[in-house]
């Protein structure tokens, strides 16, 4: 496994949801003196405040705001952030919504899906010709371990999830024969904005802030998947190997009593 950039040599970052929880907490845990970093997300005011802390840091931000399923828009922010600071040696898909807790009839049909499966889309394709022109670089796309199995009340979320994990482990073998590294990450609960009102237990929950230093360590050896935390991971992995019915029993449960089946 060849190494990736993301040490002191990485010169220039891009990465979309950077305005809050963990798209925040990744920009801080990369920043450094002289980083060029490219920020996305709908909120100004928060890019801005960022844009503020990264300069005392010493970093040099970039920021659009604007939606990442806007394809013009991300066409344009990516192209303006090129001639600006180059082709950034890592990029960082991250922006995403989990939407309501509720039933499918609740939800908004197609949302989740625009954000969480085109929008990664979006954020990526405009750059895979410099990238491959170049023969170099790093992405990382922030999926969920909710792509392992069907989980009540978040239809959508998870299938773009799903959806988001396929497409990306495939493009993996189109860019891997040009020198580039595409990992697909899938994180448990993290205590942030997406997170804040959640009815349900969440266990192992962690801090953005902890996630971020997780996935920069994972991210170090080009790693096609990184799932944490590991124990969660192993757990959902095992449920989404057995019978349905079980699972459905197993939900039910929980629902019922706040805790797993003893
Ligand atoms: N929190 C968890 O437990 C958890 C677990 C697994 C995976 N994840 C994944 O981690 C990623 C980050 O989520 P988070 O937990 O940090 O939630 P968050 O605090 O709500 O952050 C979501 C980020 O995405 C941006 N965003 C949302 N819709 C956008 C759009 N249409 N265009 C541009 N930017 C958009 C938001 O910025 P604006 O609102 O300013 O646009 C914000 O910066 C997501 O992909 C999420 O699915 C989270």
């Amino acid at each position: 496994m060849t190494s990736a950039p993301n040490g002191p040599s990485i010169t220039s970052l891009f990465i979309t949801g950077a305005s809050s929880g963990l798209g925040r907490a990744m920009v801080l845990e990369w920043a450094r003196t002289g980083l060029r970093i490219g920020m996305i997300a709908r909120r100004k005011n928060e890019l801005q405040k960022l844009s503020t802390e990264l300069i005392e840091m010493g970093a040099i931000p970039f920021f659009f705001a604007g939606d990442v399923r806007d394809k013009e828009f991300m066409n344009g922010a990516v192209r303006s952030f090129i001639s600006s600071a180059g082709i950034p040696d890592l990029i960082i898909a991250n922006a995403g919504i989990r939407g309501a807790v509720g039933t499918a009839l609740e939800l908004d049909q197609g949302e989740i899906m625009g954000v969480n499966y085109f929008g990664v889309q979006n954020t990526l394709r405009p750059f895979l010709p410099d990238l491959i022109k170049r023969k170099r670089g790093q992405i990382l796309v922030i999926s969920s371990l909710a792509s392992f199995l069907p989980l009540p009340g978040a239809g959508e979320y998870c299938a773009s999830k799903s959806a988001l994990n396929a497409w990306c482990g495939s493009l993996r073998f189109d860019l891997i024969a040009h020198g580039i590294s595409l990992t697909t990450v899938n994180p448990g609960f993290i205590r942030t904005e997406m997170t804040r009102n959640n009815p349900y237990p969440m266990p192992f929950i962690m801090d953005p802030r902890e996630a971020a230093r997780i996935i920069r360590k994972k991210s170090a050896k080009n790693p096609p998947v990184i799932n944490f935390p590991r124990l969660l991971a192993l757990s959902l992995y095992t449920l989404s190997l057995l019978p349905t019915s079980f699972r459905e029993k197993f939900f039910v449960h929980l629902k019922r009593t706040g805790h797993p089946p003893d």
